[in-house]
């Protein structure tokens, strides 16, 4: 079947390990099904996978994606729940020790196929057109997460966001916006900061620039390059959460003091779990907000795709239709 994989590592160059091919179709074990895939969507993941991070090397070759909206055996329009746990676990799957993610231990979504176990299939409401639901198992789920479980945040509360362009960023504006929420944004780029006050930010600002306030949280996916900084928007008592550090993980001010001075709260986040996919999915529905998408391009065309993201060229979501 077609497929875009991960052939071959390298750090510096990710994309040099990219193929635009064809692999077996996914072998499907008991309590597994398939999903023919419509629409799936790139997420740093998949950058990280082809730079050798989180991905062994005797995994190799690897479909990537972890996201996939398409039609299941019997052609009901499904999503797909991209956390894989085991089959013995019960309850949240996002702390099963030895859960992975779909293309990191089995194949993932960049392809005509992807098998899950069936419980990871979760209905497609149909206001949501294939691009827009499968930009939802990853990026819009861990933001879901990190605001509705994670964040303590209520409406009418305040919240900054780091890095307004990212896919895990402008879902977090919308969602927090459609909330009720007061969002602070910031971009390395002038144009994304406009974008971002047009998506819901009620104000965008450069990366470091003074809030007009103190926040009760901050969501961060950035890492290095804003860690000082969110550490210094909070209010006494807020709570910073992360999912991630694009930029590295080693900032030069680990800002200890204020952590402790002030009571903050650091919290880390991954993915969600299946119930958050499913009111995440009815969120949408009932409020009518929907997922930047950045561009859409035929999967056949996803290197240009990884290229968009690895030069940081991307408002929102790149999403990959079959
Ligand atoms: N834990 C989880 O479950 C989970 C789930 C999803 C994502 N993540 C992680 O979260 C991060 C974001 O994911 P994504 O898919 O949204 O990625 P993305 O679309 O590539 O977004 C990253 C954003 O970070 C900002 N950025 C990147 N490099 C920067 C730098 N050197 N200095 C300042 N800002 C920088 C950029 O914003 P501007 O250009 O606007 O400044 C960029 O748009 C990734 O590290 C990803 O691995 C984790």
């Amino acid at each position: 079947m077609f497929a875009v994989y991960a052939n071959t590592f390298d750090a510096d160059a990710p994309l040099n390990g990219l193929v635009v091919g064809d692999r077996p179709d996914p072998e499907v074990p008991d309590g597994w099904t398939t999903v023919r895939v419509r629409a799936a969507s790139l997420n740093h993941h998949d950058i990280w996978s082809l730079r050798g991070v989180g991905l062994r090397a005797e995994s190799l070759p690897m479909i990537l994606g972890c996201d996939a909206a398409g039609l299941d055996e019997d052609g009901n329009e499904v999503l797909v729940h991209a956390v894989v746990s085991d089959p013995g676990w019960a309850g949240d799957e996002t702390l099963d020790p030895r859960r992975s993610l779909l293309s990191e231990r089995y194949p993932g979504t960049f392809a005509d196929k992807v098998a899950v176990p069936t419980r990871n299939v979760v209905p497609k409401p149909a206001g949501l057109s294939f691009e827009e639901a499968a930009c939802l198992p990853t990026a819009w789920l861990t933001a879901y997460r990190m605001l509705f479980t994670q964040s303590g945040l209520r409406p009418g509360d305040s919240v900054l966001v780091q890095g307004a362009g990212g896919g895990v960023a402008t879902a977090l504006i919308m969602l927090a916006r459609a909330a009720g929420i007061r969002v602070y944004a910031t971009s390395r780029d002038e144009a994304k900061r406009a974008r971002a006050e047009e998506i819901g930010a009620h104000q965008a600002l450069e990366h470091g620039a003074r809030l007009p306030q103190r926040v009760d949280a901050v969501m961060e996916t950035v890492g290095a390059a804003t860690w000082s900084h969110s550490v210094k928007a909070l209010r006494p008592g807020g709570t910073m959460v992360i999912c991630g550090a694009t930029s590295g993980t080693t900032p030069s001010q680990g800002e200890l003091n204020r952590v402790f001075f002030l009571q903050l709260r650091i919290h880390g986040s991954t993915m969600g779990t299946r119930t958050e996919l499913g009111q995440l999915a009815q969120f949408l529905d009932v409020t009518g907000v929907r997922p930047a998408i950045d561009r859409t391009l035929p999967m056949e065309q996803a290197a240009d795709g990884f290229r968009a993201m690895v030069d940081g060229d991307v408002f929102g979501k790149v999403v990959l239709t079959r």
